[in-house]
C-alpha cells in the first residue's frame, strides 16, 4: 500500500512510519514539525526509496489537495495532533485549531481525492485517537468501543470531537474509515515532556521525580511498537465504519509505574541506587481522570491482536533505549516548556 502518514515525525507516528516501511509499504509522512516533532525519529528509514516527506499542516487545506493528488495514496492513516494534556490546559486553542480544523480539513480533502478518484472501495482513512475520550473510570470496569463519550480536558474534548467527525464523514458522504482508540503509549522517541520519559531522564539526573497528586492515578500502558503494530492490522483488516480499542492489558497506577522505572533505573546505574528516593509528590493536574482501562475483545476476537510485550519488559527496553540514546534526547531538552510544570492553571 501507499499509506500518507499524518504527525510522522512524533512519537507514534514515527513508529508507524518505521514499521510500515520496514513491512514493505510505501510511505508519505506529512508533517507541519511542530515542537514535538522530530526527524531523526524516521532517520533509520528516510533514504528507503519507499520513503517521502512533506512538511505541511493539516490546517492548510490547499496544500492538503496537493499532497494527495502528488502521491495518490491507498489509505491515511491520521495521527498528527496536539497531544499534551498539560499543554491543552494552558493553551487550548491551539488544540482546537490542529485536533478539530485540521481533521475537519483532513477529511474534506480525502473526501475531494477519494470522490474525484471514483470512490475507489479500498481507500481507508485510519483515524488515530485516544481511550481519554471516555473520560474516567471508578475502580472497576473497562472502556469498550460502545462506552459513551465523556471527555474532560481540553486535549481529550477535542480528540472527542476528531472522532465524531470521521464518524459523520462515513455516515453521511460513505468515506472509508476506521478508527482506533488506544491507551497511554510509551517506549523509544517518547517527547520528553510525557510521564515515562521525564521519570527516566528525572532519575538519571538526579532531579525530584515529580508525581501528580497521589500517584494513585491508573492508566494502561501500551508500548509504542505494539501500537503500531496493530494500527496497521486494524489499516489492512478492520471493518469500515468499526472502531477498535487498542490496550496494553497492563495497567497500573502512576506511583507503581514509577517505581518500576526507578527499579530499571537501579540495575542499569547502581550507584545512583535507590532512585526512588527522588520521587516527590507535586500539585494534582486540574481535572486529572482517575482510571482508564481498555476492554480489548473487538481487536482481540476479531483480528487476532494482542500485545507483544509486557509493561516490565516494555520498560526495561525503554530506559535501556533513553540510556544509550542520549544524542536523541539531549536537544530537545532545550525546547519551548519541556522541563517546566504546565498546565497547573
Ligand atoms: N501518546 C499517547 O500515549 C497517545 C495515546 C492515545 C492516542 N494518541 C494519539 O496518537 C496520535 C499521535 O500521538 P503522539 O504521542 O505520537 O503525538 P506527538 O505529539 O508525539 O506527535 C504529533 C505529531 O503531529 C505533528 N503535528 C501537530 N500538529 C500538526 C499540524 N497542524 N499539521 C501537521 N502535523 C502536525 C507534530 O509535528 C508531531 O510530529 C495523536 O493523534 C494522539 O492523540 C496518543
Amino acid at each position: 500500500m501507499k499509506i500518507l502518514i499524518t504527525g510522522g515525525a512524533g512519537f507514534i507516528g514515527s513508529a508507524v512510519v518505521r514499521l510500515a516501511v520496514a513491512r514493505g509499504h510505501s510511505v508519505v509522512n506529512l508533517d507541519s514539525l511542530t515542537y514535538a516533532a522530530n526527524l531523526e525519529n524516521v532517520a533509520s528509514v528516510s533514504q528507503s526509496p519507499l520513503y517521502a516527506f512533506e512538511q505541511a499542516d493539516i490546517r492548510d487545506r490547499a496544500a492538503l489537495d496537493r499532497i494527495l493528488a502528488r502521491h495518490r495514496p491507498d489509505a491515511i492513516m491520521h495521527l498528527a495532533a496536539e497531544s499534551h494534556v498539560d499543554r491543552s490546559i494552558d493553551g487550548p486553542g491551539a488544540f482546537i485549531e490542529t485536533n478539530v480544523t485540521g481533521t475537519y480539513n483532513l477529511l474534506e480533502a480525502a473526501r475531494a481525492w477519494w470522490s474525484a478518484e471514483g470512490r475507489p472501495e479500498r481507500f481507508r482513512f485510519h483515524h488515530i485517537s485516544t481511550d481519554e475520550v471516555f473520560g474516567s473510570l471508578g475502580e472497576t470496569g473497562q472502556f469498550t468501543e460502545a462506552t459513551p463519550y465523556d471527555p474532560r480536558s481540553p486535549y481529550s474534548a477535542s480528540k472527542a470531537a476528531s472522532d465524531h467527525l470521521v464518524r459523520a464523514w462515513h455516515e453521511t458522504y460513505g468515506l472509508p474509515v476506521v478508527l482506533t482508540n488506544c491507551s497511554n503509549n510509551y517506549g523509544p522517541f517518547h517527547f520528553p515532556e510525557k510521564l515515562v520519559p521525564v521519570v527516566i531522564l528525572n532519575a538519571l539526573h538526579g532531579r525530584p521525580i515529580p508525581v501528580y497528586g497521589d500517584g494513585g492515578n491508573v492508566r494502561d500502558w501500551l508500548y509504542v511498537e505494539d501500537h503500531a503494530d496493530a494500527l496497521l492490522l486494524v489499516l489492512e483488516r478492520g471493518r469500515i465504519g468499526r472502531s477498535y480499542n487498542i490496550g496494553g492489558e497492563n495497567e497500573a497506577r502512576n506511583i507503581d509505574l514509577v517505581r518500576s522505572i526507578c527499579a530499571h533505573m537501579d540495575r542499569l546505574r547502581p550507584d545512583a541506587a535507590p532512585h526512588d528516593r527522588l520521587i516527590s509528590f507535586v500539585a494534582d493536574r486540574p481535572g486529572h481522570d482517575r482510571r482508564y482501562a481498555i476492554d480489548p475483545s473487538r481487536i482481540r476476537d476479531e483480528l487476532g491482536w494482542r500485545p507483544s510485550v509486557t509493561v516490565e519488559e516494555g520498560l526495561g527496553r525503554t530506559v535501556e533505549w533513553y540510556l544509550e540514546n542520549q544524542d536523541w534526547w539531549r536537544p530537545l531538552l532545550a525546547r519551548q516548556g519541556v522541563g517546566e510544570r504546565l498546565g497547573t492553571a
